[in-house]
Protein backbone atom coordinates (compact mmCIF):
# COMPACT_ATOMS: atom_id res chain seq x y z
CA UNK A 1 0.00 0.00 0.00
CA UNK A 2 1.74 3.13 -0.86
CA UNK A 3 1.01 6.21 0.50
CA UNK A 4 -0.41 9.09 -1.89
CA UNK A 5 -3.24 12.32 -0.83
CA UNK A 6 -5.09 11.80 -4.38
CA UNK A 7 -8.83 11.86 -3.87
CA UNK A 8 -9.92 8.26 -3.02
CA UNK A 9 -13.58 7.05 -2.52
CA UNK A 10 -14.37 3.96 -0.05
CA UNK A 11 -17.74 2.73 -0.25
CA UNK A 12 -19.13 1.80 2.96
CA UNK A 13 -20.90 -1.62 2.47
CA UNK A 14 -23.12 -0.76 5.45
CA UNK A 15 -25.15 0.92 3.17
CA UNK A 16 -24.62 -2.52 0.73
CA UNK A 17 -27.36 -5.72 0.44
CA UNK A 18 -26.55 -7.56 3.71
CA UNK A 19 -27.37 -10.83 1.57
CA UNK A 20 -25.07 -10.53 -1.13
CA UNK A 21 -21.80 -8.69 0.45
CA UNK A 22 -19.49 -10.53 -1.58
CA UNK A 23 -21.16 -9.61 -5.13
CA UNK A 24 -21.52 -6.11 -3.67
CA UNK A 25 -17.32 -6.02 -2.87
CA UNK A 26 -17.03 -7.23 -6.35
CA UNK A 27 -19.56 -4.59 -7.98
CA UNK A 28 -17.83 -1.44 -6.14
CA UNK A 29 -14.64 -2.38 -6.63
CA UNK A 30 -15.26 -2.63 -10.43
CA UNK A 31 -16.83 0.31 -10.57
CA UNK A 32 -14.03 2.29 -9.50
CA UNK A 33 -14.03 1.94 -5.57
CA UNK A 34 -10.14 2.81 -4.42
CA UNK A 35 -10.82 1.14 -0.90
CA UNK A 36 -13.58 -0.85 0.43
CA UNK A 37 -14.78 0.72 4.17
CA UNK A 38 -16.30 -1.88 6.36
CA UNK A 39 -18.05 -0.87 9.72
CA UNK A 40 -18.07 -2.66 12.96
CA UNK A 41 -20.50 -1.68 15.73
CA UNK A 42 -21.07 -3.61 18.72
CA UNK A 43 -24.43 -2.02 20.02
CA UNK A 44 -22.25 -0.88 23.07
CA UNK A 45 -20.01 2.36 21.79
CA UNK A 46 -22.54 2.61 19.43
CA UNK A 47 -26.25 1.79 18.99
CA UNK A 48 -26.36 -0.31 16.29
CA UNK A 49 -24.59 -3.86 15.45
CA UNK A 50 -23.49 -4.92 12.33
CA UNK A 51 -20.62 -8.13 11.88
CA UNK A 52 -17.33 -9.04 13.24
CA UNK A 53 -14.14 -11.06 12.48
CA UNK A 54 -15.50 -13.99 10.75
CA UNK A 55 -17.77 -12.18 8.57
CA UNK A 56 -14.47 -9.63 7.98
CA UNK A 57 -12.79 -12.60 7.10
CA UNK A 58 -15.58 -14.05 4.53
CA UNK A 59 -14.86 -10.47 3.03
CA UNK A 60 -11.45 -10.69 2.16
CA UNK A 61 -10.91 -12.89 -0.34
CA UNK A 62 -13.42 -10.65 -2.61
CA UNK A 63 -11.68 -6.77 -1.25
CA UNK A 64 -8.55 -6.84 -4.08
CA UNK A 65 -8.23 -3.24 -3.32
CA UNK A 66 -7.70 -1.90 0.73
CA UNK A 67 -9.71 -3.40 3.25
CA UNK A 68 -10.52 -0.29 5.43
CA UNK A 69 -12.12 -1.87 8.68
CA UNK A 70 -13.35 0.86 11.24
CA UNK A 71 -14.06 -0.28 14.68
CA UNK A 72 -17.14 1.59 16.18
CA UNK A 73 -16.12 -1.11 19.53
CA UNK A 74 -15.39 -0.96 22.96
CA UNK A 75 -12.93 -2.43 24.26
CA UNK A 76 -10.47 -2.93 21.41
CA UNK A 77 -7.67 -4.30 22.16
CA UNK A 78 -9.09 -7.89 22.97
CA UNK A 79 -9.79 -8.09 18.97
CA UNK A 80 -7.08 -6.40 17.25
CA UNK A 81 -5.40 -9.58 16.59
CA UNK A 82 -8.82 -11.62 15.28
CA UNK A 83 -9.15 -8.80 12.77
CA UNK A 84 -5.39 -9.24 11.64
CA UNK A 85 -6.78 -12.82 11.21
CA UNK A 86 -9.28 -11.02 9.26
CA UNK A 87 -7.16 -9.99 6.90
CA UNK A 88 -7.85 -6.21 7.41
CA UNK A 89 -5.62 -3.68 5.65
CA UNK A 90 -6.32 -0.49 8.08
CA UNK A 91 -7.88 -0.96 11.43
CA UNK A 92 -8.88 2.48 12.68
CA UNK A 93 -10.35 2.52 16.25
CA UNK A 94 -12.28 5.17 18.33
CA UNK A 95 -10.32 7.73 20.19
CA UNK A 96 -12.87 8.16 22.73
CA UNK A 97 -13.17 3.72 22.75
CA UNK A 98 -10.51 3.96 25.89
CA UNK A 99 -7.94 5.43 27.94
CA UNK A 100 -5.12 4.24 25.84
CA UNK A 101 -5.63 4.94 22.41
CA UNK A 102 -1.80 5.18 22.35
CA UNK A 103 -1.38 1.63 23.09
CA UNK A 104 -4.12 0.62 21.01
CA UNK A 105 -2.32 2.29 17.71
CA UNK A 106 0.83 0.35 18.72
CA UNK A 107 -0.58 -2.70 18.57
CA UNK A 108 -2.58 -2.69 15.32
CA UNK A 109 0.29 -1.85 14.07
CA UNK A 110 2.93 -4.62 15.68
CA UNK A 111 -0.12 -6.97 14.53
CA UNK A 112 0.87 -5.77 10.93
CA UNK A 113 -1.72 -3.47 10.18
CA UNK A 114 -2.20 0.20 8.88
CA UNK A 115 -2.99 2.16 11.85
CA UNK A 116 -6.31 4.95 12.36
CA UNK A 117 -8.01 6.75 14.67
CA UNK A 118 -11.32 7.91 14.78
CA UNK A 119 -12.47 11.34 16.19
CA UNK A 120 -16.36 12.02 16.76
CA UNK A 121 -17.68 15.00 15.91
CA UNK A 122 -17.74 16.36 19.38
CA UNK A 123 -13.94 15.21 19.92
CA UNK A 124 -11.42 17.92 19.40
CA UNK A 125 -8.51 17.70 16.47
CA UNK A 126 -5.69 18.32 19.42
CA UNK A 127 -7.07 14.91 20.93
CA UNK A 128 -4.82 12.96 18.52
CA UNK A 129 -1.75 15.35 18.66
CA UNK A 130 0.44 13.28 20.60
CA UNK A 131 -1.25 10.02 18.70
CA UNK A 132 -0.40 10.87 14.80
CA UNK A 133 3.49 9.65 15.01
CA UNK A 134 1.33 6.05 15.68
CA UNK A 135 -1.24 6.61 12.75
CA UNK A 136 -1.24 6.25 9.37
CA UNK A 137 -4.96 7.48 9.10
CA UNK A 138 -7.33 9.88 11.51
CA UNK A 139 -10.99 9.71 10.42
CA UNK A 140 -12.59 12.54 11.24
CA UNK A 141 -16.71 11.63 11.62
CA UNK A 142 -19.04 13.89 10.10
CA UNK A 143 -22.29 12.16 11.57
CA UNK A 144 -22.06 11.02 15.20
CA UNK A 145 -21.12 6.84 14.46
CA UNK A 146 -23.64 4.57 14.15
CA UNK A 147 -25.90 4.91 11.05
CA UNK A 148 -25.63 5.25 7.76
CA UNK A 149 -27.66 7.85 5.81
CA UNK A 150 -27.48 10.73 8.20
CA UNK A 151 -26.86 14.28 7.89
CA UNK A 152 -23.59 15.68 7.55
CA UNK A 153 -22.17 18.16 10.14
CA UNK A 154 -19.71 20.79 9.06
CA UNK A 155 -16.49 19.46 10.72
CA UNK A 156 -14.00 21.82 8.03
CA UNK A 157 -12.34 23.74 10.64
CA UNK A 158 -11.39 20.17 12.19
CA UNK A 159 -10.29 18.99 8.84
CA UNK A 160 -7.99 22.04 8.22
CA UNK A 161 -6.07 21.94 11.61
CA UNK A 162 -5.46 18.37 11.58
CA UNK A 163 -4.09 18.84 8.27
CA UNK A 164 -1.67 21.36 9.46
CA UNK A 165 -0.49 18.61 12.53
CA UNK A 166 -0.15 16.50 10.26
CA UNK A 167 2.56 18.51 7.76
CA UNK A 168 4.61 16.26 5.87
CA UNK A 169 3.90 13.13 7.59
CA UNK A 170 2.10 10.21 5.22
CA UNK A 171 -1.25 9.68 7.07
CA UNK A 172 -4.46 9.98 5.38
CA UNK A 173 -7.22 12.30 6.70
CA UNK A 174 -10.33 10.41 6.29
CA UNK A 175 -14.03 11.93 6.09
CA UNK A 176 -17.04 9.62 6.95
CA UNK A 177 -21.08 10.37 7.31
CA UNK A 178 -22.98 12.26 4.94
CA UNK A 179 -20.34 12.54 2.26
CA UNK A 180 -22.48 13.26 -1.20
CA UNK A 181 -21.41 15.42 -4.55
CA UNK A 182 -22.26 18.68 -2.09
CA UNK A 183 -20.61 17.94 0.96
CA UNK A 184 -17.44 16.35 -0.90
CA UNK A 185 -15.92 19.68 -2.20
CA UNK A 186 -16.44 21.11 1.32
CA UNK A 187 -13.66 17.96 2.94
CA UNK A 188 -11.27 17.99 0.12
CA UNK A 189 -10.72 21.20 0.28
CA UNK A 190 -9.73 21.06 3.89
CA UNK A 191 -7.02 18.74 3.06
CA UNK A 192 -9.26 15.09 3.46
CA UNK A 193 -8.12 12.55 0.73
CA UNK A 194 -10.30 9.27 1.39
CA UNK A 195 -13.93 10.24 1.28
CA UNK A 196 -16.55 7.19 2.64
CA UNK A 197 -19.78 6.97 1.43
CA UNK A 198 -22.04 4.65 1.89
CA UNK A 199 -25.72 6.06 0.76
CA UNK A 200 -24.37 8.32 -1.62
CA UNK A 201 -22.53 5.54 -3.40
CA UNK A 202 -25.12 2.79 -3.50
CA UNK A 203 -28.24 4.42 -3.75
CA UNK A 204 -30.58 4.00 -7.13
CA UNK A 205 -27.76 0.93 -8.06
CA UNK A 206 -27.78 -3.12 -7.34
CA UNK A 207 -25.36 -6.03 -8.13
CA UNK A 208 -27.57 -6.48 -11.34
CA UNK A 209 -27.67 -2.62 -12.24
CA UNK A 210 -24.17 -1.64 -10.79
CA UNK A 211 -23.48 1.05 -13.52
CA UNK A 212 -25.48 3.70 -11.32
CA UNK A 213 -22.91 2.18 -7.98
CA UNK A 214 -19.73 3.97 -11.01
CA UNK A 215 -21.91 7.20 -11.85
CA UNK A 216 -22.18 7.45 -7.87
CA UNK A 217 -18.93 6.65 -7.12
CA UNK A 218 -17.39 9.53 -10.27
CA UNK A 219 -19.98 11.92 -9.28
CA UNK A 220 -18.54 12.18 -5.51
CA UNK A 221 -14.86 11.92 -6.83
CA UNK A 222 -15.40 14.62 -9.55
CA UNK A 223 -16.61 17.20 -6.80
CA UNK A 224 -14.12 16.58 -4.43
CA UNK A 225 -11.42 17.17 -7.51
CA UNK A 226 -12.67 20.78 -8.18
CA UNK A 227 -11.81 21.67 -4.77
CA UNK A 228 -8.51 20.37 -4.78
CA UNK A 229 -5.43 22.46 -5.93
C1 LIG B 1 -21.37 5.76 10.36
C2 LIG B 1 -20.42 4.86 9.57
C3 LIG B 1 -20.28 5.32 8.17
C4 LIG B 1 -21.55 5.28 7.39
C5 LIG B 1 -21.50 6.28 6.29
O1 LIG B 1 -21.47 5.30 11.65
O2 LIG B 1 -19.15 4.84 10.17
O3 LIG B 1 -19.23 4.65 7.50
O4 LIG B 1 -21.82 4.04 6.85
O5 LIG B 1 -22.73 6.26 5.65
P1 LIG B 1 -23.29 7.52 4.86
O6 LIG B 1 -22.30 7.80 3.76
O7 LIG B 1 -24.60 7.03 4.35
O8 LIG B 1 -23.39 8.64 5.84
ZN1 LIG C 1 -17.29 4.14 8.96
Amino acid sequence: MSFDRTIKIAPSILSADFANFGQEIQAIEAQGADWVHVDVMDGHFVPNLTFGPPAVKAFRPHVKTVMDVHLMITPVDPYIQAYADAGADILTAHVEAGPHTHRTLQAIRAAGMKAGVALNPGTPAETVEHLLDLADLVCVMTVNPGFGGQKFIDMTDKIRKLRQMIGDRPIHIEIDGGVDPQTAPLVAGAGADVLVAGSAVFKGGSVQNPDVYGENIEAVRAAAETAVS
